[in-house]
């Protein structure tokens, strides 16, 4: 009987243990899944990039009134998806494609910021705001509004300020293709102004119109040397919207160590892309995979310089579990589990980014008292192909007889329009 009774007891002794590490092991795991949740509530995340207007582009001609936002599903954002994903604002990129340089750049731009306004207002769930204390007050998700390209201002200061106007608070200086006044990342992808190298005289005065006005300086997509030359110049920390590591993954694309020490330096922020092609180089990537580049721009520079740009809608391919726009608190969790602290993840959920907005509005009204740059790219540094060519009205003016449509005499109207054509037809 004796025996018998130990026996038993052993055994409910041993159930008992096993039950106790099985629900530590759960209960671990909700753990760090519940924290992340609590720290996004009331935390929401501000993301660094989101293309959903260039797929509102591709798929419905940007008619919202076709699609319903909340709950679309032909793209990897919605509004009930931002909901569950805790995302508290989001940079909509008004994206135009390179080939548009010299072309429609500008008009394409202007109707990316049409449809990013109309949608903000149409869905109450939406707020359009143009600042840091706009973030911050407002209830709703915030729409901000970033260019992505710097062929959208056609090397025009003056466009560049509309486009302020007009609410945008970031630019990507270049995309895949040079602009004349800048070096993309993107290699030989494009044919314009092959040759052009890091950042021109112009360019310099981009950036410092750009810290002129508060717009914030996005470094993704622009050659290392661009991102250097700018470093060395802006008065305003610079940002990059979407960009993962380069030691990680050596791709052109990324962010090497000398910029991300610069960025510190700069005090500026590093927003990470979770492209699995830029975060893996083409090799499975998962959360982990993600994960790792948090980790390895904390372990260089501390946490302070780090955001998150998840670029959804953007590029096809994620790491496995991030699909979508809901999944960033699994990325949290992660990162939870690999001891960053409540503050580090405060930090580059929204903290770093206000503290690096806030600090372009400051140097904008430090700069308050410059008055607006005048000027003008060379003309021996532009394209003429696509444009009309003001300087011959301007030479005619200087002669007193005034700008006028009708002295444009048949033949160059006849061999720009051609080569409008030629272009079109070459672009693809
Ligand atoms: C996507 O939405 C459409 C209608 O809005 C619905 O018919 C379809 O079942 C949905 N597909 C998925 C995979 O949820
Ligand atoms: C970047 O600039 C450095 C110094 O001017 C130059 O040596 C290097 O070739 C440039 N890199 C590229 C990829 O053009
Ligand atoms: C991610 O993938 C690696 C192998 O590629 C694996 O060791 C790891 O457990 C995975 N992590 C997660 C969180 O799925
Ligand atoms: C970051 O540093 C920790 C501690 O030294 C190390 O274990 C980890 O591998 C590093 N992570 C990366 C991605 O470099
Ligand atoms: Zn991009």
């Amino acid at each position: 009987m004796e025996r018998i009774r130990l026996k038993l007891s052993q055994n409910a002794l041993w159930t008992h243990l096993v039950l106790c590490i099985f629900t530590q092991i759960i209960s671990g795991s909700t753990d760090f899944s519940q924290r992340a949740r609590n720290l996004m509530e009331t935390n929401p995340l501000i993301d660094g990039h989101n293309d959903l207007p260039l797929q509102l582009r591709r798929l419905y001609k940007n008619r919202l009134s076709e699609i319903d936002l909340r709950t679309i599903n032909t793209t990897r954002t919605n509004l009930h998806k931002l909901k569950i994903g805790h995302v508290g604002a989001q940079f909509w990129s008004a994206y135009v494609l390179c080939s548009a340089q010299d072309k429609d750049a500008v008009r394409l731009a202007l109707e990316q910021i049409d449809v990013i306004k109309r949608m903000c207002k149409d869905y109450e769930e939406l707020e359009l705001v143009t600042s840091s204390q706009g973030i911050e007050s407002t209830k709703k998700i915030a729409c901000l509004i970033g260019l992505e390209g710097g062929h959208i201002i056609d090397s025009s200061l003056g466009a560049l300020r509309m486009f302020y106007d007009l609410g945008a608070r970031y630019m990507s200086l270049t995309h895949t293709c040079n602009t004349p006044w800048a070096e993309t990342s993107g290699g030989g992808q494009h044919k314009f102004y092959q040759g052009r190298k890091s950042l021109t005289d112009f360019g310099a005065e981009v950036v410092r119109e750009m810290n002129r006005i508060g717009m914030i300086i996005d470094l993704s997509h622009t050659s290392s040397n661009t991102s250097r030359a700018v470093l060395a110049i802006s008065k305003a920390p610079v940002i990059f919207s979407h960009s993962a590591v380069f030691a990680l993954c050596g791709i052109e694309r990324n962010v090497p160590d000398d910029i991300l020490l610069g960025i510190k330096k700069n005090k500026g922020i590093v927003m990470v892309n979770f492209h699995k092609d830029f975060i893996a180089c083409r090799k499975p990537a998962n959360i982990s995979t993600l994960a790792d580049h948090f980790d390895y721009i904390k372990n260089l520079t501390g946490p302070e310089y780090i955001g998150i740009g998840g670029d959804y809608d953007g590029v096809n391919g994620f790491p496995e579990g991030l699909e979508d726009v809901s999944k960033y608190p699994l990325l949290i969790q992660e990162l939870l589990r690999r001891g960053w602290q409540d503050q580090e993840i405060k930090g580059i959920l929204r903290e770093n980014f206000l503290r690096v907005f806030r600090q372009v509005e400051k140097v904008r009204e430090d700069l308050q008292n410059l008055k607006a740059s005048e000027v003008e790219i060379p003309e021996d540094e532009l394209d003429y192909s696509c444009r009309l060519d003001l300087r011959k009205y301007e030479r005619q003016s200087r002669n007193a007889s005034g700008y006028h449509e009708s002295s444009v005499s048949a033949f160059p109207l006849i061999t720009y329009i051609l080569s409008c054509i030629l272009i079109t037809m070459n672009i693809h």
